[in-house]
């Protein structure tokens, strides 16, 4: 192997410096396996910095930067595939820095293969006009700014189709390292709802459904998830719960959360088994007739008034 010479500004290297040093402190919440992920990010954008002064640029290289980018994804979906093609790019290092023979050969993918990426963005559905994206768009915009909590019910049940509908929107929303530590309890027994709203001073209405979204203690072991440090399992209750009261509108329905609630009690009323923690509660149900009718509440704080460009200050 010839020896070639790299040339890196004072600004990249201070950039890199920046990243190793945010993402040693990253390690101290996210799984132990994360930290795999940043240092082959790092690797990644080292190779992005060895530029050759010289030389156009070293194709054994490049194929190996582009190869690392794409399967250090898989950690995200497919963690043994991604821990067998860690294995495999020190190998091909160890053979590129050795001479070894195969090590210019990285054209070979290797034997390790994810699984398929389900639901990736248009791609599935196949072509569509710029028209439907357009009417998608303009539906769900309408969706969300015309969402508005109901706090008043009327008895009549939710239709087990439309609360399967919820519950797939609330398991399609974002969640911090692809982990599922979450499960969805739905409660329709009307006396179950009672004990809940006992100990729910938030639970103003009473609705002909809750779904509880729980912490489940053991799978975020698995998962190797710190619950203590860790705050992207809470986010994941709200993005989850998001989803789920945005289905909930579109299909007719009115939901409201609820966080005023005692956990402790609300878990010995559910009979939660023991590290099953509930975090949230959607109230699902038909709206009241009286709320049907209710003027619209005056609109929320203008965009401007939420919005800075570029940097953060009062607005002019
Ligand atoms: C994290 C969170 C916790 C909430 N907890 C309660 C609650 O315990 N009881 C309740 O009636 N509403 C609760 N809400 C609803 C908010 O009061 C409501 O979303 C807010 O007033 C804005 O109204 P809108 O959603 O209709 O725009 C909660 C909302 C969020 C995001």
């Amino acid at each position: 192997m010839t020896e070639r010479s790299f040339a890196v500004g004072e600004a990249e290297a201070l950039e890199f410096l920046a990243y190793l040093t945010a993402s040693a402190e990253l390690c101290i919440t996210e799984p132990h396996y994360y930290g795999t992920f940043r240092l082959i990010e790092a690797a990644s954008r080292l190779m992005g910095l060895m530029r050759e002064e010289s030389e156009a640029g070293d194709p054994w290289l490049a194929g190996f930067k582009s190869e690392v980018d794409e399967k250090k994804l898989w950690m995200l979906r497919d963690r043994p595939a991604y821990f067998a093609f860690l294995k495999e790019a020190a190998a091909a290092l160890a053979a590129r820095l050795t001479g070894e023979p195969g090590c210019s050969d990285r054209a070979d993918p290797g034997p390790a293969t994810p699984r398929a990426e389900p639901g990736s963005g248009y791609a599935e559905h196949g072509e569509q006009g710029e028209q439907d994206v357009a009417q998608g768009a303009a539906t769900l915009l309408r969706m969300i700014s015309s969402r508005r909590v109901v706090r008043a019910f009327s008895e009549r049940p939710v239709a087990r189709a439309d609360l399967i509908q919820i519950l797939t929107a609330g398991r399609w929303a974002t969640r911090g390292s692809n982990s599922r530590i979450h499960r969805f309890l739905v409660v329709e027994d009307p006396s179950a709802i009672r004990r809940v709203r006992a100990f729910s001073p938030g639970m103003l209405g009473v609705p002909a459904a809750i779904v509880v979204i729980c912490t489940d203690g053991a799978l975020a072991d698995r998962a190797e998830v710190q619950l203590d440090r860790d705050v992207t399992p809470w986010m994941d209750v709200g993005t989850a719960a998001m989803n789920m009261m945005l289905a909930a509108h579109a299909l007719g329905l009115g939901s409201c959360p609820v966080t005023s609630f005692s956990k402790s009690a609300v878990g010995v009323v559910l009979r939660l088994p023991p590290g099953v923690a509930p975090e949230f509660i959607v109230q699902v149900g038909h709206p009241a007739e009286s709320r049907r009718a209710a003027p619209r509440p005056p609109s929320a704080a203008a965009l401007r008034d939420l919005v800075c460009w570029e940097t953060y200050g009062p607005h002019p």
